[in-house]
């Protein structure tokens, strides 16, 4: 095509494409170059918003690392990364949220009832639940993985002072499908905010933070696995999450009880002194 013109270079675009390509790239190229071009067209994107554009990703790009997932961050605050997990979650099951960038793989083994909370300070949060299926019933040897940040509100990813593992435990269920551990109550923390996507979190006067949660893994043989988290029902930031992680079936009350309640069966039974938190969470997978 010689004659392109603004109104036909969307059909010139595909026009160019091989006949030969995969079905599912040809649709999605297709769609992000129509939706790319009706934006530019309808906001009448300038050069100067061009080039803004273009020195964002720039910048992602530069700060981008084993450590610093700018892209992902990005699409976290504009909400893709929900909207695309929302897009693909089962209604029957437990609603699933963000992975987010701080799950460590090959967590070590932690019992039903073992504790992750160690030396560290603040109150005992107790978690339980089951997992089950739609009908209701308990679904034996589910793993759980589990991770979350410390009471300073740092995932072990991102201090020095905790271990690799710090906070970090996988779980397989027995046959009743109960999950059970303590540990400390994840703090609420901040996206980090000092590069490209800060930029954008300031230019919108939001703020880049996120309300204290439990992330859990949850997988069983023939079910779907959901990636999702717990949140506080007395937590400042539920209605402003910055990464659209909260849904409503994910917000528990975290109740505080007297040290004699504290019960039996875990592994720092007999041993607490003070007054503790208690959320029950149960789980419900959807079938594969
Ligand atoms: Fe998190």
């Amino acid at each position: 095509m010689r004659n392109v013109t603004k109104d036909n270079i969307t059909d010139v675009f595909k026009s160019y494409m091989s006949a030969d390509m995969a079905p599912r790239t040809r649709e999605l190229l297709e769609g992000l170059v129509e939706h790319m071009h009706a934006f530019a067209r309808e906001k009448n994107l300038t050069h100067d918003e061009w080039r803004q554009g273009i020195a964002f990703l720039e910048g992602c790009a530069a700060i981008e690392s084993e450590d610093r997932h700018e892209f992902v961050l990005a699409s976290d605050v504009l909400g893709l990364s929900s909207l695309v997990d929302m897009l693909h979650s089962d209604p029957a099951s437990t609603s699933s949220s963000v992975l987010g960038p701080f799950h460590v793989s090959g967590a070590p083994p932690l019992a039903v009832g073992g504790d992750m909370k160690r030396d560290f300070g603040g109150p005992i949060l107790l978690a339980e639940g089951v997992i089950r299926d739609t009908d209701g019933n308990p679904i034996p040897n589910a793993e759980i993985d589990i991770w979350q940040t410390a009471p300073n509100g740092l995932y072990a990813s991102q201090d020095d002072d905790q271990d690799t593992f710090s906070f970090h435990g996988l779980m397989t269920v027995g046959e009743d499908g109960r999950y059970a551990f303590t540990t400390a109550k994840p703090a609420e923390y901040t996206v980090p905010s000092d590069g490209p996507v800060g930029a954008i979190l300031n230019a919108c006067g939001r703020h880049p933070w996120r309300p204290s949660h439990l992330h859990y893994i949850v997988k069983a043989e023939g079910f779907r696995t959901l990636v999702t988290e717990v949140f506080p029902e007395d937590d400042p930031y539920l209605d402003q999450d910055t990464v659209f992680g909260v849904r409503n079936d994910l917000v528990m009350r975290y109740v505080e009880k007297a040290a004699d309640e504290f019960p039996d069966g875990m592994a720092i039974s007999g041993k607490v002194q003070e007054r503790f938190l208690h959320v029950n969470f149960d789980v419900t997978l959807a079938k594969d």
